[in-house]
């Protein structure tokens, strides 16, 4: 994977994908499934929702780090069954054969076949509404990828697959960032 320039990192994330988050707790790796995502702004920091609920939670709370990986299309029955077991007993990067790479900056894995990852730090959990607030630090993107179409849930178990892409760049000139 090559470097993505920090900056463009949620533009990743703004489209709303379902993304995959991984964690490290300090003996084994860890994959679960985020629909409920959001960009908070564009340095970048994002927000998941999670909670004690998920086994990746304690690894999150306790290492302070994830990585957010975006996958595609095709990897839809990956992401489903990734988002329907626990890694409590179930090694999910065998079960669903990814593979697994170092990052530069968190221990929390690289995944090999999304599109993009982004290795993040926590930077603030706010229990009330369980929320977790993540810094990007680092993004890597795959450009040899021929399947670039990330997928959308809609929460009732459908999905949506990303359609055209509409070119507005010059009407939003004065909201975005120069450098992006
Ligand atoms: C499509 C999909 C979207 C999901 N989105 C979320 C989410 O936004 N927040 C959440 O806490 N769990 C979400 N889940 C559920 C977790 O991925 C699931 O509980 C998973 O088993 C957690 O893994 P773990 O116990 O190994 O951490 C989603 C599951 C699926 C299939």
């Amino acid at each position: 994977m090559r470097q993505l320039k920090l900056n463009k990192a949620f533009t990743l994330i703004e489209p709303g994908p379902v993304v995959l988050v991984t964690t490290h707790d300090g003996r084994k790796n860890n994959i679960m499934t985020i629909s409920w995502t959001m960009v908070l702004d564009f340095t970048p920091v994002f927000a998941i929702t999670t909670g004690e609920w998920n086994y990746s939670f304690a690894a999150l709370r306790k290492k302070r780090e994830c990585v957010i990986a975006i996958p595609t299309v095709d990897m839809l029955n990956q992401v489903v069954g990734i988002g329907t077991c626990s890694g409590a007993d179930t090694d999910k990067f065998a079960k669903f054969k990814l593979t697994p790479m170092h990052g530069k900056l968190v221990k929390a894995p690289l995944i090999k076949e999304c599109l993009a990852n982004i290795e993040c730090k926590v930077i603030d959990i706010v229990r009330k509404h369980d929320i977790v607030v993540l810094e990007g630090l680092a993004a890597h993107m795959d450009s040899e990828r021929r399947e670039t179409r990330t997928v959308h849930a809609v929460g009732d178990g459908t999905f949506i697959v990303d359609g055209r892409k509409l070119d507005r760049r010059k009407m939003m000139a004065s909201k975005i960032p120069d450098d992006l």
